[in-house]
């Protein structure tokens, strides 16, 4: 039998690539999807087989793949350089434009991935406050840093009491110092998330939240939570800080937009860089003023090589641009018109399946109701193991492409069709995993 062409790929790959992949999110069995094109809501991958892709590079494609006019923007600038070691005027433009856009941002500083937009702006905070420990919520995804990665994915082994979580390493040899700087929080749980900030209060630079954080459960931080813990961090001059690398999407100032109370800073990502690598993280100007080395509050010295590189701005500029608040309210008009087909689907399935997300996110659980915290939902994706990979293995044989939590982001090429052959896809899926779900 001849080989197809993602089997021979897979093969070359692992002899080159650990694990045969650079980033572990495409490693599926027996291979990684290998694409081959990409336009709107639609992939084709090197075997010529079609997919829907609910995955949006997990949440970056606001407008799809290939847009024609991200795409000819961003050519346009192409033709005229990639990258300069001096200023650009999209970066004045971009800058002012978001800082139009988002209440909270008095100054913006753009970067290349949410990765370094969430490392800096904790950095930030320490370099503004001279606090060394950071507080995070347990099970909350930041991104690569080793600081941010404390307590990302702990386990029963590991994760301490409920009350006081401990601080767990995500990878091997992380310096004791590193877990010493960061105070693991429960999510939602204002109570004890009060008695462990108080715990450390002279020593805490900042507390970053993500409002609707996907590992832990997607669903939105309470106004009282919010509320609370603002009110604490004013009382104990530690910074208030969001991660809004993917929920930037769901409003169009991102979910902050939803709570009485402003962060002071912010880290983004993802959608916009219109396709392209980016971050950037912004907020009060009294605190960005750590970064200016002709204020006399420098602090923090930043640099990057490819930091606000023009392609990215201006392919993140473009898409903005096309995601105002009338774009805004249509894809979350369509993505309320999928939950109620999903709902209807989970009901004529009879299936243990429960929802959550707002806007253009949705995310699947397999379990009756959406777990309240981190470690319920561990527990469900444990028990759930089977069902939940040959659910995902069901949605890519039949041409839909989501993230591995069970998350689908929707984009604004998207319409009824697409919406529709999910909620079918999904259906089928339901019912061919009920006798493997517990
Ligand atoms: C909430 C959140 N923060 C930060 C990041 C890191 O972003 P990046 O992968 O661009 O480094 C991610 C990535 O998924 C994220 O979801």
């Amino acid at each position: 039998m001849t080989q197809k062409k993602d089997e021979i790929l897979y093969e070359r790959a692992k002899k080159v690539l650990p694990g045969g992949a650079s980033r572990n999110q495409v490693l599926r069995q027996p291979h990684p999807v290998y694409a081959a094109s990409a336009s709107g809501s639609y992939l084709i991958d090197v075997n010529g087989k079609q997919y829907i892709d609910f995955s949006a590079n997990i949440g970056s494609l606001i407008h799809g793949h290939a847009h024609p006019k991200i795409i000819e923007a961003a050519y346009e600038q192409m033709k005229k350089g990639t990258a300069y070691m001096v200023a650009t005027e999209i970066e004045v433009e971009y800058a002012e434009y978001m800082i139009n856009r988002i209440k909270s941002f008095e100054k913006i500083r753009f970067l290349n991935s949410g990765t370094e937009a969430v490392m800096h702006l904790t950095k930030v905070a320490r370099a503004f406050t001279g606090r060394p420990k950071i507080a995070k919520c347990e099970g909350a995804y930041h991104g690569t840093y080793d600081v941010i990665e404390v307590s990302q994915k702990p386990n029963p082994n590991t994760w301490g009491d409920k009350k006081r979580p401990n601080s767990v390493p995500h990878t091997a040899g992380v310096p004791k110092g590193v877990l010493d700087s960061v105070i693991i929080v429960p999510f939602n749980d204002i109570e004890n998330t009060i008695n462990i900030l108080e715990a450390n209060k002279d020593d805490l630079a900042c507390i970053i939240i993500d409002p609707m954080p996907h590992r832990i459960n997607m669903l939105p931080a309470s106004q009282e939570y919010v509320n609370t813990i603002y009110d604490w961090t004013r009382k104990n001059g530690s910074l208030f800080c969001f991660d809004e690398v993917i929920t930037f999407r769901v409003h169009y100032s991102g979910m902050q937009e939803c709570y009485k109370v402003q962060p002071d800073l912010t880290a983004l990502g993802k959608i916009i860089g219109g396709g392209f690598p980016i971050g950037a993280f912004g907020g009060r100007d009294d605190i960005m003023e750590v970064l200016d080395p002709i204020c006399q509050y420098y602090k923090y010295p930043l640099s990057g090589t490819f930091s606000a590189n023009p392609i990215s701005l201006t392919a993140g500029l473009t898409a903005m641009k096309l995601f105002e608040q009338d774009a805004v309210n249509n894809l979350n008009a369509l993505s309320d018109k999928a939950r109620s087909l999903i709902s209807e689907a989970i009901k004529i399935a009879q299936v243990p399946i429960s929802m959550s997300g707002e806007g253009s996110i949705i995310r699947l659980h397999f379990a009756d109701r959406v777990p309240m915290d981190y470690r319920e939902n561990y527990y469900n994706e444990l028990n759930q193991k089977e069902a939940i990979k040959r659910f995902l293995d069901y949605l890519y044989d039949h041409g839909i492409i989501c993230v591995n939590s069970l998350t689908f982001f929707l984009n604004t090429t998207m319409t009824d069709k697409e919406i529709n052959i999910l909620a079918d896809t999904l259906l089928d899926a339901f019912k061919e995993v009920k006798p493997y779900i517990k």
